[in-house]
């Protein structure tokens, strides 16, 4: 059955003082959104329609980034930053889908247990855990030289760190600045060490290669429905509780998505 979303990505562009903030997604079921290409797909029957909003933004980055942009392979490792947050967590899965080896750094008890039942290979706890000494020691407990891919929407202080367990040839994915800060890539390092550094802003492919779009939906759909993916949601709000949605995020007690649903909407299925 075709279904039209119509939906509001507020990152810290829009937001500037919740810049801390990984993109939430308000998604609002309409028969009369106006036609974008990415406005409009058609989902499986049975398809839990509040876990379908949160697919565009969060696991759409996660895979044109992961899958269009790096070409990840099964060979190679993964390195995911914030990986309990709405895109991390898209991203961890999408690299076990790809048959990747996946590191997942995120804080807290809770979110290890959560990204290890995802399937992560090894999951590093900042709150008490130094990334790189245990990204080393699980390297070369594996026999694994380094990250072939960096998937970071975190930025600052945790980039310059990861960056030095980056293999020769690495691609660096830049997809957002959680902590506020934006890193710098060295261009030295990047010469000498073949890196590729891709920008990925989801919202510009609507613009500039919507077919990519396209594409990214219709695979992440059949991931979907062969259970390959799945959507976890961890805060679900009315429209009028908006501003907890944002209380969950700032105070990083989301896990996987926050989810705004409008009042009629519920939580039905197809
Ligand atoms: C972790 O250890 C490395 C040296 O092994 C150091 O450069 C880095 O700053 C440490 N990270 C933190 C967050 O303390
Ligand atoms: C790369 O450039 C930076 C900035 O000029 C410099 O501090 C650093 O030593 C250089 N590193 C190498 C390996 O050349
Ligand atoms: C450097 O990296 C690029 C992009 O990943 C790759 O196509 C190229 O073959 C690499 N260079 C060498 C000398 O292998």
């Amino acid at each position: 059955m075709p279904i039209t979303f119509r939906f509001w990505a507020s990152t810290k562009r829009s937001l500037p003082s919740l810049s801390f903030l990984a993109p939430i997604m308000l998604a609002l079921l309409t028969p009369s959104a106006p036609p974008s290409p990415i406005s409009r797909f058609g989902l499986p029957k049975g398809c839990d329609l509040v876990a379908a909003a949160a697919l565009p933004v969060a696991f759409g980055t996660s895979h044109v980034a992961l899958v269009h942009r790096a070409s990840l392979s099964s060979s190679q490792v993964l390195l995911v930053l914030g990986a309990a947050g709405g895109v991390g967590f898209s991203a961890v899965q999408i690299g076990k889908v790809c048959g990747a080896v996946v590191i997942a750094a995120a804080r807290g008890a809770e979110k290890v247990q959560f990204l290890k039942s995802l399937g992560a290979d090894h999951v590093v706890d900042l709150t008490s855990q130094n990334l790189t000494a245990s990204v080393k020691g699980f390297l070369k407990s594996r026999k694994l030289k380094g990250v072939d891919v960096l998937y970071d929407p975190v930025g600052g202080k945790l980039t310059k760190e990861s960056m030095k367990l980056l293999n020769w040839g690495a691609q660096i994915l830049v997809i957002g600045f959680a902590s506020g800060e934006i890193p710098v890539i060295p261009a030295n390092i990047t010469l000498v060490k073949n890196w590729t550094v891709h920008g990925l802003y989801w919202g510009s492919y609507s613009i500039h290669r919507p077919a990519v779009l396209e594409d990214s939906i219709q695979e992440l759909l059949s991931w979907m429905e062969k259970g390959l993916i799945t959507i976890h949601i961890s805060h679900t709000y009315s429209i009028s509780e908006a501003n907890l949605a944002f209380s969950a995020l700032r105070d990083r007690k989301a896990i996987g998505k926050v989810m705004i649903v409008f009042d009629d909407m519920g939580r039905s299925k197809l």
